[in-house]
């Protein structure tokens, strides 16, 4: 995690989140971890909430899908106050010796309008201010970027947190509110991660590390006392972003042993990298027949992707795609009744499951009904957009095979 020195002012204070862009994902993991909150500004970029009294790195680092997070510091009416008021506000936030380097991202606060308006003044804004500062004879740079906000490539290498500052700027109906970017996203070691562990399956399917641990996150354990079990635990990632968010208790199984020696060394190069001593447990088992291997009540979370299908080539027709649904949801159905025989009551299961594209329109798995058969209520996501089935889906334009994220609790 990259921080600012830069803390609040008081304990009690007005944080922001901004969003990756699975923003319906990002923002259920966010308020999985820091709790039901009554957001003063909740738009596809941004979460803003009042009060925030936690430690915004450190929340930070167990997040897979927020990209900045910051504290606001003042809200404006027009552009010439937003001018006068970062130029104010820089020489408070860091040590004016050599040269001064900020940038200014503009993000989505609610109003349409004034969004693209101030987009298209950002550089005017930022040269004034760099005029003003320079006034006082201050050496300024400022870093700007070709979109209308900085990444966190740029944030990280510019050193925008340690030695300038990022101003995050949210127009809103009748105010501007300026916050200070506190840290952004760690690419480097989310990068790290996802390519350089030393087993990876792009045939078997991979989540993407940051999908694994939003679904971890999700699921609302606690990583000291809590099991976690992955039951189609392919190459191990979400067993690795659950080891990375503290779970001591974690059991892997795969109906295919090569799937579980990769997660061994997976686990293995995860332990080492993190100085980590957790040891999953790791059983090659079919999920279905879980219920042999564990014993009643012993597992608290499950977290997985369950098996896709076979590898898509966009040559099967609907007919085809829905009986290989059918095939799976039966494979689901057995699944669903070993978990019972596992979990403890109140466990929660987080699951991603396939929905297949066939000409231009999606086939969603029905799993929820086959859950609900075996005491698995669906947890309805809350303030986020959701498929008619209640899934968060996840997937990118041109995927044949996209990812609905389901939430059970068993009653
Ligand atoms: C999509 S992959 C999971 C990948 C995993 N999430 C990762 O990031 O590495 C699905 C896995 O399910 C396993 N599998 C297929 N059928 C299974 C079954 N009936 N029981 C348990 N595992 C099964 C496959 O061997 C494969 O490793």
């Amino acid at each position: 995690m990259v921080t600012s020195f830069i803390s609040a002012l008081d304990n009690n204070m007005q944080a922001f989140f901004i969003l990756g862009t699975n923003r319906e994902l990002a923002r259920t993991e966010l308020t999985s971890v820091i709790g039901d909150v009554k957001p003063v500004v909740d738009t596809e970029d941004v979460l803003i909430v009042d009060d925030f009294d936690g430690n915004l790195g450190s929340v930070h680092t167990k997040l897979g899908g927020t990209i900045k997070t910051g504290v606001i510091y003042a809200s404006v009416k027009t552009q010439d106050e937003l001018i006068d008021a970062i130029a104010g506000l820089a020489p408070t936030l860091r040590e004016m010796d050599g040269k001064f380097k900020f940038g200014i991202s503009v993000y989505t606060g609610g109003h349409r309008g004034k969004l693209t308006a101030l987009r298209a003044q950002t550089q005017r804004v930022g040269i004034k201010i760099k005029q003003k500062l320079k006034e006082n004879g201050q050496s300024v740079r400022l870093v700007t970027s070709k979109i209308p906000v900085l990444s966190s490539v740029i944030v990280t290498k510019q050193k925008l947190l340690e030695r300038g500052v990022e101003f995050c700027v949210f127009p809103m109906a009748d105010e501007i509110l300026i916050g200070v970017t506190e840290s952004v996203q760690d690419f480097e070691e989310w990068g790290e991660r996802d390519f350089e562990r030393p087993k990876r399956d792009a045939k078997r399917g991979m989540l993407p590390p940051k999908l694994a641990r939003m679904m971890v996150n999700m699921a609302s354990g606690n990583p000291e006392t809590d099991t976690l079990l992955d039951p189609f635990c392919g190459v191990g990632t979400v067993l690795t972003e659950a080891m990375e968010l503290g779970y001591k208790h974690l059991i892997g199984s795969d109906i295919d042993e090569i799937a579980v020696d990769a997660t061994r060394e997976n686990v293995a190069w995860e332990k080492k990298r993190t100085d980590n001593s957790v040891e999953p447990q790791m059983i090659t088992v079919r999920a279905q027949d879980l219920a042999t291997f564990l014993a009643p009540h012993s597992v608290d979370r499950i977290v997985a992707e369950l098996h896709l299908g076979k590898p898509r080539t966009g040559d099967e027709g609907r007919e085809e795609l829905e009986e290989r649904l059918e095939e799976l949801v039966a494979m689901y159905t057995e699944s669903f009744r070993a978990f019972a025989g596992i979990v403890a009551k109140g466990a929660t299961l987080v699951l991603a499951v396939p929905a297949y594209v066939v000409d231009g329109s999606v086939i969603p798995a029905g799993v929820v009904d086959r859950a609900k058969m075996f005491g698995f209520e669906l947890i309805p996501y809350e303030d986020v957009e959701t498929t008619s089935m209640g899934a968060l889906r996840y997937g990118r334009r041109g995927q044949m095979v996209l990812r609905d994220i389901y939430r059970f609790k068993k009653v």
